[in-house]
């Protein structure tokens, strides 16, 4: 299992080393991840590199038995870099070319800093490929700066005429009759820089894609470095989910030898629970897809305090453990954190770390401590599946397509549906996988979409015949309204999906903050609303006028529902319920309580229930066989504690 994180031993005197190895070893730490932000001090000019501090680190790890995801160092270029080559650094869409001082003070379409990332990667895996410490590559660190600059001008626009292969193409696709945008030369094209008034979103959508691909590139290109100087050694690099990235992760995914993720929860009340179940789901739904496997990483977390909305709280006793076990529960080989010790100085002074400023006789570093035997105790449920019947669609292109439109109302968002649906079903008692495309239906006999807005015609046969052949599909107002060029289907939003859907829609209303529409059977709907025509579907919910609110169509042996306003959580809870329940898909037990967390593994037969209970109150889990946590029989029976989790070994035997 990982255990570990984050270590910058190059902000620290050497005998502060000797200590975090004895600390590193009492807390069983596996695996840390060094040099992250250390080309200053790995090449301190350019091309003198200064190896000896890191030789010294990673024998030393290596003595104490531990490994390292060995960082190439890209996304903080040192400050004589950036001054030998200004074109570097990134422009923002204001055309300000912006300084040194910070980091991800790169652009990926500057052929200089390719060239030295290359370089890099180069040096590191000569130097490092057979070190016994080496466990993997991190590359670089967060992929998503965006830049405006010339250069990626230029890149943009070779990237555009590879997708369109002529103007005319590119003029129909971004619709550019409209406002007189109507192109005549490539070189007219520009990245969406500020505009006088609303941009074309067809034109930052593809944007998006291309800086997705741009980066991409950037980080294959060292991935190949790596792999023909170190061959044999995993490669990955640490994914993050945030508006301001722009990275199509579903595509990363497929690049990777293992997904690993960051995730710094913005909630710190108990909504950071379910916003680590969704993350951790749609880690898995990608490693499925990119991997094959179940199995992924939680690359970096913090140990303690979250930062939210102007300020920092803890994390009580007890939550990091638990959030550690509840990111392994959903497949991830571990937990690793930022930081291993916090710093003295610099821009994150006070972000949390395993080592806290107070040092190691804290309640912080003593829970840290503890959670290294803990996670090593839950290694047999590596690479077993995670019993998962039921999807939510998570689709960034469809996120970005709606975030660069102006839609009928602001407050739409597709993460927030995604994480509604996520929600509904986990207190359902349904286990479910996030994914990003539509290639792997197949594992699914039901699919909720949530605000998918793209949708091509392709797409929509693959879901129609999906559902011929048994599929439950639950799509929600706003998925299937556009192609992926973000142009309306004509003739009625969902166009793509109207015949499945057995629907026409004709006029949306959405409806005001805080505003709902009562609904037939006492449920309520809010943020938006439609008129529906029902045309092969029936109502199954409809709004106080008697229209059509939630509608059902049978296709073959499925059935494609539709949801054209939010539905309140218990109604949501209820449809969602009664959707799986008709595909044959049943919660094993009881929905847990609010706060209980239950996942099932399986592997050759063999099953495993985690556990963990954030709630307040104990929890009747019912289970019987051994608690790998303790080594302690668990029989049905057992509560399970306010704070508490178990991994179980279902049945006897060893
Ligand atoms: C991550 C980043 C780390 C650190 C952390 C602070 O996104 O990778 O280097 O900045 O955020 O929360
Ligand atoms: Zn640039």
């Amino acid at each position: 299992m990982f255990y570990g994180g984050d270590y910058n031993p190059e902000q620290w005197p050497e005998p502060v080393w000797r200590e975090d190895l004895a600390l590193m070893r009492a807390a069983g730490v596996t695996v840390v991840t060094v040099g992250v932000f250390a080309w200053s001090v790995l090449e301190p000019s350019p091309g003198r590199y200064a190896f000896g501090w890191l030789d010294t680190v990673l024998d030393g790890l290596a003595g104490a038995g531990i490994r390292v995801a060995l960082a190439t160092p890209t996304a903080a270029p040192p400050p004589w870099f950036s001054r030998r080559h200004p074109e570097t650094l990134p422009v923002g869409p204001d055309g300000i070319r912006r300084s040194p001082g910070s980091r991800d003070t790169y652009c990926a379409s500057a052929p200089a800093y390719r060239a030295a990332a290359r370089r890099l990667a180069g040096a590191l895996a000569e130097r490092y490929r057979r070190h016994p410490a080496l466990a993997l590559w991190r590359v670089h660190n967060e992929y998503g700066t965006t830049c405006h600059c010339d250069l990626t001008a230029d890149a943009f626009r070779g990237w555009l005429e590879r997708r369109y292969g002529s103007l005319d193409a590119l003029n129909d696709a971004w619709t550019t009759t409209f406002w007189s945008q109507r192109y005549g030369d490539w070189a007219e094209i520009l990245p969406p820089r500020t505009t006088q008034y609303l941009p074309n979103p067809a034109q930052v959508l593809d944007f998006r894609r291309f800086t997705s691909d741009e980066l991409l590139d950037a980080y294959r290109e060292q991935r190949d470095v790596l792999r023909t100087v170190a061959p044999g050694v995993p490669v990955t690099t640490n994914f993050v989910l945030g508006d301001w990235v722009p990275v199509d992760h579903l595509r990363w995914s497929r690049e990777v030898d293992l997904v690993a993720v960051d995730h710094y929860p913005a909630e710190s009340g108990p909504a950071a629970e379910e916003e680590a179940a969704f993350l951790a789901d749609l880690a898995r739904g990608w490693a499925l897809d990119g991997t094959g496997r179940p199995d992924w990483l939680l690359m970096e977390t913090a140990p303690n305090l979250v930062y939210t909305r102007g300020r920092m709280h803890a994390k009580e006793p007890g939550r990091m453990t638990r959030h550690a076990l509840a990111a392994v529960a959903r497949g991830s080989r571990g937990a690793m954190f930022f930081q291993w010790r916090a710093p003295r100085g610099g821009a994150e002074v006070f972000h949390a770390a395993m080592v806290p400023h107070a040092g190691a006789e804290t309640r912080v570093h003593r829970e840290a401590a503890a959670l290294g035997a803990t996670l090593a105790r839950t290694a047999e449920l590596l690479d077993a599946a995670v019993e998962a019947r039921v999807a939510v669609g998570f689709h960034e292109p469809s996120q970005w397509a709606l975030d660069a439109t102006v839609l009928p109302s602001s407050a739409v968002d597709h993460r927030t549906e995604a994480r509604l649906a996520h929600r509904a079903l986990a207190r359902g008692g349904l286990t479910c996988d996030v994914v990003g495309g539509l290639d792997g239906l197949s594992r699914y006999a039901v699919l909720v979409l949530p605000c998918w807005y793209l949708l091509t015609d392709e797409q929509s046969a693959t879901l129609a015949g999906w559902v011929t052949g048994g599929g439950r599909l639950v799509a929600t107002y706003l998925t299937g309204v556009a192609d992926d060029r973000a142009r309306v289907h004509p003739g009625g939003r969902a166009g793509a999906l109207r015949e499945l859907l057995g629907v026409r829609l004709e006029e949306v209303h959405p409806l005001a903050e805080g505003a709902g529409r009562a609904l037939s059977g006492g449920a309520s709907g809010s943020l938006w609303s439609e008129t529906v025509h029902l045309t092969g579907a029936d109502a199954t919910i409809r709004y106080e006028d008697g229209r059509p609110a939630v509608t059902r169509h049978r296709v073959g042996s499925g059935e494609a529902w539709y949801l054209s306003t939010r539905l309140d959580d218990e109604a949501y809870v209820a449809l969602l319920g009664a959707v799986a329940e008709g595909a044959g898909v049943l919660p094993r037990r009881p929905p847990p309580p609010a706060g209980v967390e239950v996942v099932r593994r399986t592997r050759d037969g063999r099953g495993w229930l985690v556990a963990i209970n954030h709630g307040e109150r104990p929890y009747d889990l019912r289970a019987d066989g051994l608690d790998l946590l303790t080594g302690e029989a668990v029989t049905a029976g057992d509560p399970l504690r306010p704070g508490a989790a178990v991994v179980v070994r279902e049945g006897a035997g060893p």
